[in-house]
């Protein structure tokens, strides 16, 4: 995805590339299929909703040179610059594009802190609450039987209300699709100490104990993500999940605050 915003316009543009080197194996049409997936799907607060626009047209001089080029670079099928209307004003027109509401992705928001200091009371509790809501946004997506398959600070977005958001659907899978595993045990030295993944792995495989060097590696985050969302690490907490889903219980997840919530209190008798 190609990602870029306008200063005065609260919501981010995304456009498609138009090649995605291995190791990622994706294509145009599967990734509008992600987006149609979860355009349909009970989104339960925790994924962007997403707009989609085609043959949209902007004055040339909102751009800069730099950007037209990536453009050029990455989606060159989807970049036009024209004077489509025959009025003398040069637009860039984008073929497809989908929009979405801006946020402050979460690898920026901990950078902060880090950059603030980690010893500052404010700092601390912006990564308390970053890596916090980032392990509950999660599991609000594991009750909605989404697996979000990227999960890297950076695809994941904190709204002005400070709620943790997902906005990278290009690998999302069901739960229920999913086959999560256990590393197993090397069966001889070389594999111990081979630097590759030595052992087989399906399409749809998942292995949630190794996500902590991804998303660990800072300690003051490590901290507090073993304190509330160790469970992540383990896939015995995922299969329990695909059980429950596929017994047919369903989670309700309420995507406001319980104090913003409209409830109904009966004059007492
Ligand atoms: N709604 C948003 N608000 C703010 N920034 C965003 C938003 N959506 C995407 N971005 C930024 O654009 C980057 C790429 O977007 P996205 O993750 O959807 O595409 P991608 O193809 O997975 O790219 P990457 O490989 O860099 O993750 C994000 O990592 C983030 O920095
Ligand atoms: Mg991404």
């Amino acid at each position: 995805m190609l990602v870029f915003d306008l200063p005065s316009f609260p919501y981010v543009f995304k456009v498609i590339k138009d090649f995605y080197p291995p190791p990622k194996d994706t294509s145009r049409e599967q990734i509008k299929g992600k987006y149609l997936l979860v355009k349909q799907h009970d989104r339960v607060g925790r994924m962007a909703d997403t707009q989609e626009y085609s043959e949209v047209g902007f004055p040339r001089e909102r751009f800069d040179d730099e950007l037209i080029a990536e453009i050029q670079k990455f989606a060159p099928s989807q970049l036009e610059i024209s004077d489509r209307d025959g009025d003398g004003k040069v637009e860039v027109i984008i073929k497809h594009v989908y929009i979405e509401r801006r946020m402050i992705p979460l690898n920026i928001y901990l950078q902060e802190a880090f950059d603030a200091g980690l010893e500052e009371p404010e700092s601390k509790a912006q990564i308390e609450r970053a890596v916090t809501e980032y392990g509950n946004a999660i599991k609000d997506l594991v009750a909605a039987n989404i697996f979000p398959g990227d999960m890297l600070w950076k695809n994941f977005g904190i709204t002005r209300h400070g709620k943790v958001v997902f906005y990278d659907y290009d690998e999302i899978e069901y739960i229920t699709d999913c086959n999560f595993r256990r590393v197993p045990q090397p069966r001889n030295e070389e594999e111990e100490m081979s630097g590759e993944v030595w052992y087989s792995v399906g399409p749809k495989d998942v292995f949630p104990e190794t996500f902590a060097p991804f998303l660990l590696g800072n300690n003051a985050v490590r901290d507090v993500f073993m304190r509330h969302h160790a469970d992540l690490l383990d896939a015995s907490f995922w299969e329990a999940h695909q059980d429950r889903i596929r017994e047919g219980h369903v989670y309700d997840v309420f995507p406001y605050d319980p104090e913003r919530r409209f409830s109904l209190k009966l004059p007492e008798a």
